[in-house]
Parts: structure tokens; sequence; C-alpha cells
């Protein structure tokens, strides 16, 4: 019998309604049976690695310091209350990976990465408000997290070349948390863990793309389907006599309203895809005997419906498959075990397109 899917103890419409991107969440024992998967050494070896994204944050008395990785086995013989942090490592392990299973309740495509960190008695990499939404699962020990103020660009950082730490904190919660405890922060909020024993904290994090670089994205493509002969018809908008060398509202919303229109008529979506699933990492084509295939850790696929058509996206790239994809591509984006024949069976072209998109790997 397959391993039941790992799930916060908690109600998921009751989270998405009054929480998410709204409210910090402590969900007490939101994990009961799962166990840390890494020691504090594993996560140390992974951290010597050169293609690991690694770092140690440091405080002392005299202030904070930041060592990127990749690090040294003396880089871990410090005196001062140091935290070792490292990115993706969801890439890397999958236990780790197995984590994203409490998230089906999201977007995948939102998702980013699992963050692990290890802190010495005291530790933390001090206070600060990330951009994005995190859940930090305690994985061993406990850690005192304190919520703070709502922040932005304009909220005041201490003056330090590598760090981006907030000059005033004023705590408005604080709670303790141990193994299997989980905490909710979302993007903006200022936030403060201090290790109250050696510890170790998995931040599941989100991502979101710019609104500016969506909005380049759309207009980028529909100047590329653009009749670039269509000019603006004024329409009813010069039904009234303006003042000599007036723009009248009128004017400028006939004008808007013919971009918003051309832009609407010209959107197949495509630009949302793409930008959410490029810089995914990306795996050498499959052997081509493979018996069966699935998702590599890492790249990113998505995909969506529209006009009996599945467009799928995949590190960036676009493919049009038939809507009865559909369960396929379900179970690719769920990790699943998939033979070339069934992916084969839905487009002629699919195989190739995934392959060649770096996103499938051989199964074990
Ligand atoms: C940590 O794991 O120490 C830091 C996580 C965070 O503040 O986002
Ligand atoms: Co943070």
């Amino acid at each position: 019998m397959s391993e039941p899917l790992l799930t916060f103890q908690f109600d998921e419409k009751a989270f998405l309604e009054y929480y998410w991107q709204r409210r910090p969440l402590l969900m007490k024992a939101a994990l009961p049976s799962w166990q840390s998967p890494l020691t504090p050494e594993e996560l140390a070896g992974l951290a010597l690695e050169d293609d690991a994204d690694s770092r140690m944050i440091g405080k002392s008395k005299s202030g904070w310091a930041l060592k990127r990785g990749p690090l040294n086995t003396t880089d871990f013989q410090r005196s001062d209350d140091w935290t070792l942090l490292v990115n993706g490592v969801d890439q890397w392990v999958p236990e780790v990976a197995a984590l994203k299973e409490c998230l089906r309740f999201l977007p995948q495509w939102r998702f980013d990465d699992v963050m692990v960190s290890y802190a010495v008695s005291n530790g933390g990499v001090g206070p600060h408000f990330d951009r994005y939404d995190v859940f930090l699962v305690q994985g061993t020990g406990r850690r005192k997290w304190r919520l703070g103020d709502w922040c932005d660009e304009t909220t005041p950082r201490i003056n330090h070349e590598d760090l981006n730490l907030l000059q005033n904190f004023d705590t408005s919660e604080e709670y303790v948390l141990e193994a299997g405890d989980v905490l909710y922060v979302p993007p903006g909020l200022a936030h403060w863990g201090i290790a109250e024993t050696p510890c170790m904290t998995y931040s599941l994090g989100f991502r979101a793309p710019a609104i500016a670089t969506l909005l380049a994205r759309w207009t980028d493509k529909a100047l590329e389907r653009i009749d670039p002969d269509l000019l603006l018809e004024d329409r009813a908008s010069v039904v009234e006599t303006p003042a000599p060398g007036e723009i009248t509202h009128a004017h400028w919303n006939n004008a808007r309203e013919a971009i918003e229109n051309t832009l609407s008529a010209l959107d197949d979506g495509s630009w949302l895809g793409e930008i959410v699933t490029e810089h995914g990492e990306c795996a050498p084509p499959p052997r081509k005997d493979a018996k069966a295939l699935c998702l590599h850790t890492g790249a990113r696929v998505a995909w969506h419906a529209i006009e009996g058509q599945c467009c799928v996206y995949a590190n960036g790239e676009m493919l049009s498959v038939p809507s009865s994809a559909q369960p396929i591509l379900e179970r690719i984006c769920s990790g699943d075990r998939i033979t070339p024949a069934e992916i084969q069976s839905v487009d002629s072209e699919f195989l190739s397109f995934l392959a060649m998109s770096g996103v499938l790997v051989e199964a074990s």
C-alpha cells in the first residue's frame, strides 16, 4: 500500500479565506507524525557541495556576519550564534521534496523551494521580512518566533552590505515552535526566529511574479500578433467639442478601452504559463528505452485548459495538446510514474517536448 499523503492538520478552506496572504497563523502539531528527514550533519554535508545554495549567518558582539557557500568544514568552527541555511533542499532530498504534499491545496506554480536551516542555541537570521509567503515547519528542537509590524521597501534597515535586517522590531506576537509545529507568515510581515535549543527549520517558500514582468510579457505577446495597421477609432469619444488642444476624458477613456479590448482579444494566456515556469531546473533528456518516467524535481510544469486544448508549459516552453491530456498532465505534475507510451498516446509531439524541455527523468 502506498504511503498516505503528508497533509497539514488544519482547515484548508478556512485558511485560504481568512489567513492566506493576510494574517499569520500558528498551527500547533500540524504535522504530528512527521520527522525531520535530515540531521544537522547531513545539512552541513550538503552545504559543502559546490552546487548547493548555502550560507551562514552569525551574530556576535561585533554585529551580524554573512558567509556565502560553498562552505568548508572549518567554517563551522566559530563561536558566535550562527545559523546555516541551504536553499532548494527539495531538489536534493526526496524526503524533503515530500513536504510539498502539504501544499496541494495551493497552486503548484506558486511554490518556490524548501529552505532548511540549522541554528545553534540563540542562533537566528535576525529581524527581517520576506516578500513571499512562507510556512515555517519546525523540524527539531525549539525556536521562538517573534512577529512584528507590516513592512515595505521604505521600512528602515540596519546599515549592512550583505544583510537586509530591520532597524526596529516591535513584537506583536510571540510563539515557541516545537517539532511538527508550523507557522505561516504572509509576505511583508516582520519576523524574527531565535533558537531556544539547537534546532532545524524547514521553510516552504512561495514566489509570485512581478506584475511588471507579466505586463511586459503580455504586451510583447499581443504585439507579436497585432495588425500594425489597426488604428484608434474615435467612436463616441468626439461628441463634445473639446477646448483648443484639449485631450478630454472621453478621448483618454476611448484610447484606454481600445488598448484593453485589444489586449483581451489577443490574449492566449501564454504569458502567465511561460513566466511562472521559467528558470526551472533542466534534466538531460531521458534514455529512449526508459521504461518509466517522472517529473524532474526542480523542473517547472504548469498547464491551462482553453477551447478544447491544454496549453502545457515546461520550463518556459509551450505546447498545445488535446484536452484529453489533462489526466496525464495531472499525474505528471503530481510526480507520479508514467510510461513513455502513455505520454505519447496523447499527442505525437508531447513526449519529445517534455523530454527536450528537461522536465522528465527516468523513474527508479
Ligand atoms: C530560518 O530558518 O532561520 C529563517 C527562515 C525565515 O525567516 O524565513
Ligand atoms: Co523570513
